[in-house]
């Protein structure tokens, strides 16, 4: 009996719309094969809903989102939008998306293909097998903390964020990490700044306490500032990193670009139950959109995470990846990870060569 998921799709902006074309057909390539039927529900998120509705992230979207299986959502966000005020922002769209579906866990995979190595600013013996999961706290933290805002003090400004976590928070997050690492390598490592942050302290506590359930992981604890370091140092000694929200965003990025092609990079955030949303870690990268540029591959990626993470199909996640796997073996780049000798090709081009390599 065919299997049926429901699938919101929230395209966004800039090349969103380009790069989410592609990993639709190639859904729709892979359901075709496994008997899996996909429902597609499109809905506005970012720049384009503040210009049709006003706000970043309305409410029929959310809902949308909600009654859906999976959401797969491309990029948000452009420089015509960068001086709204913060309520209007597309971020804001993006962040209202992951507490409205309380996705407080980040999986943002780092992995160094072999056909890309050059493509790394790194030298080949440091990133040749480097594969690492930042599992990222994502509905907490300095990003969400009360209070907030910027006030006159005194003929004076100030500014001021607050970085919180409670307990339950730590654990939720580390349980996901804990059972990340027990499927990877076993090592978990926790990243905080405890050494100057009471928030830092609670977070090492807590995650200590939680290893005495997991004894089959390994452990470490590192500071924010010297992981930063040992990411460009040594990144191999890295399996599975677990950290806060603010920390998070910064490591990923840096994990990301061991790699030297963001383009490639998928991540998954999920919550405790519910749907899950799966996005590319690249941006909207307007400066490119409409111009069948574009890098569809973390998007295809990001489908392959949908399957495997969001829907229990691995056998079609691991068709995807085999797939993208392919078409990079035969040489096919778009421009963001051009090199000597290979067949550069633009975003569609990609697409169907990732259709004819499925077939
Ligand atoms: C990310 C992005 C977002 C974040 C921005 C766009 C709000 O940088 O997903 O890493 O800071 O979380
Ligand atoms: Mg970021």
């Amino acid at each position: 009996m065919t299997q049926q998921f429901r699938i919101t799709l929230l395209p966004g902006d800039g090349i969103g719309p380009e790069i989410i074309a592609v990993a639709v057909d190639v859904l729709n390539a892979v359901g075709a094969k496994l008997d899996l039927q996909f429902v597609f529900t499109e809905a506005p998120i970012g720049g384009c809903a503040i210009d049709a509705t006003g706000n970043p992230l309305p409410d029929e979207t959310l809902e949308t989102c909600r009654q859906s299986d999976a959401v797969l959502l491309a990029a948000i966000g452009g420089y015509k939008w960068d001086s709204l005020p913060r309520a209007q922002r597309p971020e804001t769209g993006l962040l209202g998306l992951r507490a409205g579906l309380s996705l407080f866990a980040n999986l943002r995979p780092a992995i160094i293909l072999p056909q890309l190595i050059d493509a790394s600013s790194l030298k080949r013996d440091v990133i040749e097998g480097v594969d690492i999961m930042v599992v990222r706290e994502l509905t907490g933290g300095i990003y969400f903390g009360q209070p907030r805002g910027v006030f006159d003090a005194e003929g004076d400004q100030r500014g001021f964020n607050t970085m919180v976590y409670h307990g339950s928070e730590v654990d939720r997050i580390g349980r996901v990490a804990f059972e990340a690492a027990q499927k990877r390598q076993g090592r978990l490592c926790s990243v905080d700044k405890a050494n100057v942050l009471e928030v830092s302290q609670l977070w090492r506590d807590r995650i200590t306490a939680l290893a005495t359930e997991y004894t089959d992981v390994e452990l470490s604890h590192m500071y924010v500032d010297n992981a930063a370091m040992q990411l460009l140092r040594w990144p191999k000694q890295f399996d599975t990193i677990v950290t806060g929200n603010l920390f998070g965003d910064i490591l990923s990025d840096a994990a990301a670009m061991l790699t030297g092609s963001i383009g490639m990079l998928p991540s998954a955030s999920l919550g405790a139950s519910g749907p899950g949303v799966f996005e590319p870690v690249h941006g909207s990268a307007p400066d490119i959109a409409g111009e069948d540029k574009a890098n569809p591959l973390a998007q295809v990626l990001s489908a392959a995470m949908m399957l495997r993470y969001g829907l229990s199909q691995p056998e079609g996640a691991a068709m995807i990846e085999t797939a993208v796997d392919t078409v990079l073996d035969q040489g096919y780049r778009t421009g963001d990870i051009m090199a000597e000798g290979m067949t550069a090709v633009g975003c569609k081009a990609m697409g169907q060569a990732l259709l004819k390599a499925l077939n």
